[in-house]
C-alpha cells in the first residue's frame, strides 16, 4: 500500500485546519538510546490510542508516514518525516513528528541515539521550545545528562523537563529520585537554567506519562503531558526585528521578480522599508506572495514570496532585514563551538560553514578554551575534540550579516562541513563580531600584478611540489630553478626544510603545525607571485584540503601542483637525510608515510614518475607544462 503525495498533501491541510487556533510546542528529547527515549515518545504516542500501525508499516522505507485516524487524545496526524536535508551531500537525520492533543499541537525533534548524537541534537534543538532530558534512575546525572543540559542551555532552550526514567527498576523510590533531582538542580543553577520541571517516570510502564502513576503515591507535581500541555512559551520571535534569508530568486522571466525565503523572525507587511546584506541596498516592500494568493502581513516561521519596489540584484544567500534595525555585518567571530567530528578540529583549516541560506568558507584562527561540563572549568586549548564545547575566534572568507546567538538562533548559529567528506564537524553559536573585522580595510595599491608583470618576460606563477620526504622535490625544483634562471626568469625556491628554519621554527609536524605551515607558506607564495615571481614550493603538504586550499588562495590559472610520485619503498631505500630509519625506530614520531598520513593528489597538474624518469626529465616536463600554459614563452 502507498500513500499518494495528494493524499498527504490533503491531511495536512485537513489536520491545519482542524487544529490551527492550538498553540504549537516544539521539544527535542535527550538522552541515549538506553535511556529509554524511543520507549517514551512511542509510549507517549501509544497512550494517545493512535491506529495507524498499517501505514506505518507499509511505508517503512518511505520518507513520509502517515496516519490519519486519532481517537483519544485525538492524534490527528503523524508526519514522520526524516528530515534528509541531503542538499549539497549533508544529511541531518532528525525525525520531526507532529502530534496533537485537545489542548495543543506538538512537533517532537527525535534525534537517533547513536555516536552521531550530539549533531543531531544541535539540529533538532535549534527551533525547540523545551527539552526533555530523560535521566536512568539506576545511573543517575552523568557526564552525558550534564553535556546535554549545558547544550539545551548554549541553544536557548528555555524550558526543561528532568526525565528521571526506568522508576519501575528502582523500586519507585522516593529517595533515588529526589537524590537526582537534587544533584542535577546543583549543576543547573550553576549553568543558570531555570524552568526545570522533574517527573518521576517509567516510560516502558507508562507511569506519569499521560496518567498520574499510583507507584508514585508521594508524587505530586503534573504527568508529562499535562507538563507539555500546560507550560507556558514565551515565543516573542515576532517581536523581534524582521529577517529573512534569501532562499531561492524567481526566475527572472516569470511575470514579477521574487525572492522566497522563510521569515526567521518578526513581521513584513508590504510599505515596510527593508535593506538587503550585506550589499546595503534599500527599498520597499511590494507584494508577500504566497500559493494562495497574496497576505497583507507575514510573520516568523512563514515561507513566502517578497516583491520589490525597486530593481535591485539580490542573490540566494542573502538576506532582507528591517530598515530600522540592521543586523551588524562581519567577517570574523567569537562563537561557542561544539565539536562533532571524529577528527579533532584543526585550526586555520579551511570549513565550509553554512549560516541561514549562506555557504562560506571557514577558518578557526583561535581555539580560545574548553569548558569541562561537569565542573564547568574554562580550560586553554588549541584544539577541540569530539563532543567537546569551547569558544574559538572564526574568521570568514567574506562578511556576512548576523545576529548574536541570543538574539536570533537562525542568523546567530551556523554549522562546519569537512570539505572532502561533506560531514558536519562542529555546530557554532555566535557571540559578537571581532572588532578587528570592522578596523582592517585593504589598502588600495597603483602598480598592480599586471604592472609588475608587463616589466617581466614571463607570467608569475607557482609551481607546487609535494610528495613524500625523500621522494626528490627539491632536487626536481633545484633542477627547474636553474632552467628557469637560465631562461631569464625571476624565480623563488621555498623549500619545507629551509622555511622552517625562519618563518615557520615555531612549527613540528603534528597534523595542526603542519596545516599551519601549509597557510604560511600559502601565504608567501601568493606574496611572491604577485611580485611577478615564478615561485617553486616544495613541501610534503601531506593534506588535500591544504593543496587545494593554496590552489584557491592563489588562482587555479596560476597555480600548478607537481606531483612527485615515488612509492614509500623508495623513498624509504633512499632515504636521503636517515630520518626513515630514525622514524621506524621510533626514534622519530609523526613521520609522513610511516606515522603521519599522506593524501595522494587526486588530479595533479603533473604526475613525476622519479622511478622512470630523472631528475632532468622531470625539469624539462614541467618546463613544457609552463611553455604549454603561457606562463613563460
Ligand atoms: S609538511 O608536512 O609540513 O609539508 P615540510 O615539507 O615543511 O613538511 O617539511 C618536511 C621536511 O622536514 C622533510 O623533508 C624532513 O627533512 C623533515 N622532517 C623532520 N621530521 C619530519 C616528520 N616527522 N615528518 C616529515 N618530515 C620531517
Amino acid at each position: 500500500m502507498t500513500v499518494s503525495s495528494d493524499l498527504i498533501a490533503d491531511d495536512i491541510e485537513q489536520y491545519l485546519e482542524r487544529h490551527a487556533n492550538k498553540t504549537m510546542l516544539r521539544f527535542i528529547t535527550c538522552g541515549s538510546v538506553d535511556d529509554g527515549k524511543s520507549t517514551l515518545i512511542g509510549r507517549l504516542l501509544y497512550e494517545s490510542k493512535l491506529v495507524f500501525e498499517d501505514q506505518l508499516t507499509a511505508l517503512e522505507n518511505d520518507s513520509r508516514k502517515v496516519g490519519t485516524q486519532g481517537e483519544g487524545l485525538d492524534f490527528a496526524l503523524l508526519v514522520d518525516g526524516l528530515a534528509a536535508e541531503r542538499e549539497q551531500g549533508i544529511t541531518i537525520d532528525v525525525a520531526y513528528r507532529y502530534f496533537t492533543t485537545e489542548r495543543r499541537k506538538f512537533v517532537v525533534a527525535d534525534t537517533p541515539g547513536h555516536e552521531q548524537y550530539t549533531r543531531n541534537m544541535v539540529t533538532g534543538a535549534s527551533t525547540a521550545d523545551l527539552a526533555v532530558i530523560l535521566i536512568d534512575a539506576r545511573k543517575g546525572v552523568l557526564t552525558q545528562t550534564r553535556r546535554h543540559s549545558y547544550l539545551v542551555s548554549l541553544l536557548g532552550i528555555r524550558h526543561v523537563v528532568i526525565a528521571v526514567n526506568k522508576l519501575d527498576l528502582v523500586d519507585y523510590s522516593q529517595e533515588v529520585f529526589d537524590n537526582i533531582v537534587a544533584e542535577y538542580r546543583a549543576f543547573t543553577d550553576e549553568i543558570g537554567l531555570k524552568n526545570v520541571v522533574p517527573i518521576p517516570m517509567s516510560a516502558y510502564m507508562g507511569d506519569n506519562l499521560t496518567e498520574r502513576s499510583a507507584n508514585t503515591p508521594w508524587y505530586d507535581g503534573p504527568t508529562l503531558i499535562d507538563h507539555l500541555e500546560t507550560v507556558e512559551i514565551d515565543d516573542d520571535v515576532q517581536q523581534r526585528p524582521f529577517r529573512m534569508p534569501v532562499q531561492w530568486v524567481n526566475r527572472p522571466d516569470l511575470d514579477f521578480r521574487g525572492f522566497s525565503g522563510q521569515v526567521t523572525s518578526g513581521i513584513i507587511r508590504p510599505g515596510d522599508r527593508i535593506r538587503v546584506l550585506p550589499s546595503g541596498k534599500e527599498s520597499t516592500v511590494a507584494r508577500i506572495v504566497t500559493m494562495d494568493g497574496d497576505l497583507i502581513e507575514a510573520i516568523a516561521g512563514q515561507s513566502v514570496t517578497i516583491t520589490l519596489t525597486d530593481e535591485i540584484d539580490i542573490s540566494r544567500g542573502d538576506m532582507l532585514a528591517s530598515s530600522d534595525a540592521l543586523p551588524p555585518v562581519a567577517d570574523q567571530f567569537e562563537a561557542h563551538v561544539v565539536w562533532m567530528g571524529e577528527h579533532e578540529m584543526l585550526p586555520e583549516r579551511p570549513y565550509l560553514c553554512q549560516i541561514g541560506t549562506m555557504t562560506v568558507q571557514a577558518r578557526i584562527t583561535k581555539p580560545k578554551h574548553k569548558i569541562n561540563v561537569n565542573t564547568m572549568e574554562k580550560t586553554a586549548t588549541d584544539t577541540l575534540a569530539l563532543n567537546e564545547i569551547g569558544v574559538c575566534n572564526l574568521s570568514f572568507d567574506r562578511p556576512v550579516p548576523f545576529d548574536p546567538y541570543a538574539d536570533n538562533r537562525d542568523t546567530g548559529g551556523f554549522i562546519l562541513i569537512d570539505r572532502l567528506t561533506n560531514t558536519t564537524v562542529g555546530a557554532g553559536l555566535i557571540q559578537h563580531s571581532l572588532r578587528r573585522s570592522d578596523n582592517i580595510h585593504w589598502q588600495a595599491v597603483d602598480i598592480d600584478e599586471k604592472a609588475r608583470e608587463t616589466l617581466n618576460s614571463h607570467k608569475p606563477c607557482v609551481v607546487w611540489f609535494t610528495g613524500l620526504s625523500g621522494s626528490g622535490k627539491s632536487a626536481i625544483a633545484n633542477e627547474l630553478e636553474r632552467k628557469l634562471h637560465a631562461l631569464g626568469c625571476h624565480t623563488y625556491l621555498l623549500d619545507g626544510d629551509n622555511v622552517r628554519h625562519g618563518l615557520n621554527r615555531d612549527l613540528g609536524f603534528t597534523e595542526a603545525d603542519r596545516v599551519e605551515n601549509i597557510r604560511r607558506v600559502t601565504e608567501v607564495a601568493k606574496l611572491m607571485a604577485d611580485a611577478g615571481l615564478i615561485v617553486l614550493a616544495s613541501f610534503i603538504s601531506p593534506f588535500q584540503i591544504e593543496r587545494q586550499s593554496a590552489k584557491e588562495t592563489i588562482g587555479a590559472d596560476q597555480f600548478f601542483e607537481v606531483f612527485v610520485d615515488t612509492p614509500l619503498a623508495v623513498a624509504e631505500k633512499r632515504d636521503p637525510k636517515g630520518l626513515y630509519k630514525k622514524a621506524r625506530s621510533g626514534a622519530l614520531k609523526n613521520f609522513t608515510g610511516i606515522d603521519s598520513p599522506y593524501e595522494t593528489p587526486v588530479s595533479p597538474d603533473i604526475r613525476i614518475d622519479t622511478t622512470s624518469s630523472s631528475t632532468l626529465d622531470a625539469a624539462d616536463q614541467i618546463i613544457r607544462h609552463l611553455l604549454e600554459r603561457g606562463i613563460i614563452h
